[in-house]
This record gives structure tokens, C-alpha cells and sequence, in this order.
């Protein structure tokens, strides 16, 4: 049974999945936006677990327990910096998702849901980043047999417009 991908608008933190992904920052030493909101929700614990793991490279990911969260791990991940498009920032981009993506697939994860990567304070345009969000994603799925259920959670509506679009899915009438 292919994975379900599916927009929803809320608040990453609150979300009963297997990980939630974090657009953290290279020292994985917490900060604002979605990072500061999973950081305070899974409590102080967190930022003892990322002291361990040494930062992380733009593009990569690690992933640690969730703590307080409803979700039972987090996925860390380094979204790029917008420099004007002229610098990788597209493959660095991509190598987020990607690199998210396996590992959910080397835990076994069954449902993962993203926030939208790089759109905030890493200033990317916001259109371009769901394209390559969505692609790489469906890119991806072969290589992770266990995942059921893959949510990108929008923070604005303007973003869950752009992600109910690209997926093709249909207005919530319920
Ligand atoms: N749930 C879901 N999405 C959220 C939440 C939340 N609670 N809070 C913010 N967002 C959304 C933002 O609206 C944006 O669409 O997450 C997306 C990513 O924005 P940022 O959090 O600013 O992340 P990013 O642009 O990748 O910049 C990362 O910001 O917070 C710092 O430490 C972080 O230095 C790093 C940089």
C-alpha cells in the first residue's frame, strides 16, 4: 500500500506521529520558529540529547526521542540559507527531505510529518521549497517500504494552500 501525503495546517508539535521533523540550524542547539516550538514542547531533556550529536551539516539529519512530545522521535534537519538560488540552496533543499526520509525508513517508521523547510527565518521562497518538498518526497517513498502516512503541517494557510495544491488534495468539506 503506497504512503499517504497529505497537507495539514496546525501546529507541528502537536501532531501523534512516529517523528516530526525540525528545520533546526547547525548546532542543533535550538532557536526560533518551529525549532524554538519543538524544543519547548519536548522540554528540556531535548537539548541534552542534540548537545551529544555535534551539530549537524546543511542537508543532513539526526534524530533524537521526542520527550514530551506526542511524537516519539524527532528528525533534526538543516534547511539552507536563501542566498538568491545560486548557491545549491535547491539540492541542499531536497537532501533535507531525502535524508529525513531515510531515517524514517532505517527506523521502520510508519508516519512522518514535515514542517516546510527553509520558508521562515532561512528566507526560502516559499513556492519553490513545497515543489521540491513534494517531489523529493514522492522521489523517496520506494526506499521506505514502512512508511504509511508522510503530512506536510503548514503553519499558515497560504502554506497549506500551496501543499493541498501540489498534492492534488481535495477541500475538507468536514
Ligand atoms: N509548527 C509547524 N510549523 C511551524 C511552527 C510550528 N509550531 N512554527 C513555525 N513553523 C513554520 C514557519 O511558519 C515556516 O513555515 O516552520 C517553517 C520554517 O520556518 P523556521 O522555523 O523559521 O525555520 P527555517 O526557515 O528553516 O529557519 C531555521 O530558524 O528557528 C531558527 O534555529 C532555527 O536557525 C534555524 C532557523
Amino acid at each position: 500500500m503506497p504512503a499517504q501525503l497529505r497537507a495539514l495546517l496546525g501546529d507541528i508539535t502537536t501532531l501523534q506521529v512516529d517523528a516530526i521533523v525540525n528545520a533546526a540550524n547547525s548546532s542543533l542547539l535550538g532557536g526560533g520558529g518551529v525549532d524554538g516550538a519543538i524544543h519547548r514542547a519536548a522540554g528540556p531533556l531535548l537539548l541534552e540529547e542534540c548537545r551529544q550529536l555535534g551539530g549537524c551539516p546543511t542537508g543532513e539529519a539526526k534524530l533524537t526521542r521526542g520527550y514530551n512530545l506526542p511524537a516519539q522521535y524527532v528528525i533534526h534537519t538543516v534547511g539552507p540559507i536563501w542566498q538568491g538560488g545560486q548557491h545549491n540552496e535547491a539540492q541542499l533543499l531536497a537532501a533535507c527531505y531525502r535524508n529525513a526520509m531515510a531515517l524514517a525508513a532505517r527506523h521502520g517508521l510508519l508516519s512522518l510529518a514535515f514542517p516546510c523547510i527553509s520558508t521562515g527565518v532561512y528566507g526560502y521562497p516559499a513556492e519553490q521549497a513545497a515543489q521540491i518538498a513534494v517531489a523529493e518526497v514522492r522521489a523517496c517513498l520506494e526506499q521506505c517500504p514502512t512508511l504509511e502516512e508522510v503530512l506536510f503541517c503548514c503553519f499558515s494557510a497560504a502554506d497549506f494552500e500551496r501543499y493541498r495544491q501540489l498534492l492534488g488534495q481535495a477541500i475538507q468539506t468536514t
